[in-house]
Formats: structure tokens, sequence, C-alpha cells
């Protein structure tokens, strides 16, 4: 188990936009990219979060991680067995193909630690992606599910949510952010 540092915005490395993954000649899946799916998977359940997209550990490729399971867990943090099924889920290049209704939605980010703000979505997207086999997938989304693929993929174009509020808001959590970044640097001497 590898748990990787989470940049805070502003870092600059979350505002570049992210290269495609290459696969290897036979199809399949480069290892250190199978790597950072399992260190993103870590690294998210460490932090309690609900996705994470790899240019926030600072590696500018296009895979994200989604495990929604977190938000309906209980008051101890515990994750919810949850029989029905949204399993945990690593796309690979996804693109998406299909976006409709609106849906307004409180964000958080863990690269913007403490904050949240609203911001308006599509309500049901359709996302096509490659899966670990390197196989070519296509995933279908509503409510949070949704919201959290189009917050994820954002981050591989080097925006985070904190685009979409107002001005004023946006830059009174830059003060903070930046201030918890000085502490975290005092901390770590
Ligand atoms: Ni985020």
């Amino acid at each position: 188990m590898a748990i990787r540092e989470i940049l805070i915005w502003p870092d600059p490395q979350l505002l570049k936009v992210s290269k495609p993954i290459v696969l290897n000649a036979d199809g399949s899946v480069p290892d250190d990219v199978k790597v950072l799916v399992k260190d993103l998977f870590d690294t998210m359940y460490d932090a309690d979060g609900v996705g994470l997209a790899a240019p926030q550990v600072g590696v500018l490729q296009r895979v994200v991680v989604v495990d929604i399971r977190a938000y309906e867990s209980n008051d101890e943090g515990n994750r919810a067995e949850i029989p029905s099924g949204d399993p945990p889920i690593a796309l690979l290049n996804p693109v998406f193909s299909d976006k409709s209704g609106k849906l307004e939605w409180e964000e958080g980010c863990l690269s913007v630690p403490n904050e949240t703000g609203l911001v308006t979505r599509a309500a049901r997207c359709r996302v096509d992606y490659v899966d670990l086999d390197g196989k070519p997938q296509t995933i279908e989304a509503e409510g949070l599910k949704s919201v959290a693929l189009q917050h994820e993929c954002d981050h591989l174009e080097g925006k985070l949510f904190v685009d979409y509020l107002s001005p004023l808001k946006r830059s009174v959590i830059k003060r903070k952010m930046l201030k918890l970044k000085a502490q975290r640097d005092d901390d770590e001497g």
C-alpha cells in the first residue's frame, strides 16, 4: 500500500493538461500505470475521498479513480458494503460521449481541503474509457457518480471545482489554501 502526497491547489501541477496513457504494443496496460492506479485508490481511501485524479498526486497522465461508496458510508467513516454494488472504478483516457440534464452539487476536492462550493454539472453522463485490461469500455452514470466523473475528468484538463465559483469566493479559498500550504511546509521543517 502506497499513499502518495496530494497536492494542494493552486499547485502549478494541478493546472496542467494531462497526457493520454499509451498502452503496450500487445494492448496491455503498462505496469507503472497499474501501480499508479493502485496508489490512487490507496491515497483516495486514506483521505476518505470519492474520487482522485493522477495530477492530484503530481502525475500528469489521464487516469482517474472513483468510488462513491465513501459518500454512502456510516458516521464512523466506514465504507459501507453496498450489496447492489457500485464498484470502484479506474478509468484511463476517459472521454465524455454524452451529457444531459443539470444537477447542482456542493462539491469538495482533496486538493482543496475543508472547502466546498456549489457547482452545476450534467445530471447524467456517458464516459468512454480504457480499463486496466486495456479494453475499451463505456460507463453511464447519474447523480453523485455523474458529478464525480465530471469533477475528476476536469482535473485532467487542469480544472478544479473552484474555477466554477465566483471570483470572490475563489480568492477567499485561495488565500486559505496558501496559508494551509505554508503551515504544512513549516510542519515538515
Ligand atoms: Ni478534485
